[in-house]
């Protein structure tokens, strides 16, 4: 899934280069468990190619992202996606549950967003869901840092992610009322299979525009923290695996 705040995401560089984002999604599908019937909330649903698995089993499902063209592309496989920000999310006691892949850390004020799912669930709703938590691409942020900085940008005031350790996320969602089953900080070494340049160019261009980088400059910027981070993240065939770390979690909302 993409995310959520309007990073002006283009669904088809996100198809061809971010498929395994939903194709990894299978393990919180799982934890979720979507049965025919039930009313479930996809928040940050992105291009909906994981909304579709919990149609698919069933669940009566709406998706809601941020982003007008993923909204769209969700749209266009005939989901019930919705133009909505995650901090206002506008629903009360209407869903049996309410799921969530690689969209939360997209999304600062975590109680905004904990408090408006916490309303959208019936009593006994469930809320599961992963997104990057702890250390997350620690390697690739840290680099493209500091190839920012060496150019003379600041980036201090730039960082968006919301990445908690699982017992802060555990405490935050426990303070929004919610019986918390399950936090776990679960490292997941991920292949790129577009390589570095294409995962920054889809993933971190909004982050080097916000630093000021004029558009000329960004190639340079993309080689740059590419060629720091060959030794740490690429292997002997130059193959890429990004240091990802996904925070996943299930908790309910009391009867
Ligand atoms: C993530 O899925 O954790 C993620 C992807 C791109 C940028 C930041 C985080």
């Amino acid at each position: 899934m993409s995310g959520s705040l309007g990073h002006g995401w283009d669904p088809s560089a996100y198809a061809a280069h971010a498929s395994f984002v939903p194709a990894l999604g299978a393990p919180v599908v799982d934890l979720l468990a979507p049965k025919a019937g039930e009313r479930i909330l996809d928040l940050g649903c992105g291009d909906g190619v994981l909304t579709e698995k919990l149609v698919a089993a069933g669940a009566e499902v709406v998706g809601v992202d941020a982003d007008k063209a993923m909204v769209a592309a969700a749209k266009e496989r005939g989901l019930d996606a919705r133009l909505m920000d995650g901090r206002q999310l506008s629903f009360d006691g209407e869903f049996d549950a309410v799921f969530s892949n690689a969209a939360l850390h997209w999304m600062p004020q975590p109680k905004a967003v904990a408090e408006g799912v916490f309303r959208a669930l019936k009593p006994g709703g469930r809320y599961v869901g992963e997104f990057g938590g702890h250390g997350n691409i620690a390697a690739i942020r840290t680099a493209l840092r500091a190839v920012l900085m060496r150019r003379g940008y600041k980036v201090d005031v730039l960082e968006m992610q919301y990445n908690p350790t699982a017992a802060e996320y555990r405490t935050m969602l426990e303070e929004q009322g919610f019986e918390v089953l399950v936090a776990d900080i679960i490292p997941r070494p991920t292949p790129l299979p577009s390589g570095m340049s294409a995962w920054l160019n889809t993933f971190r261009a909004g982050f080097i525009d916000a630093a000021g980088v004029p558009p000329a400059e960004r190639g340079q910027i993309i080689e740059d923290t590419r060629a720091m981070l060959r030794p740490v993240l690429a292997d002997t065939k130059g193959d890429w695996t990004a240091d990802y770390v996904r925070l996943r979690f299930a908790a309910r909302k009391p009867e």
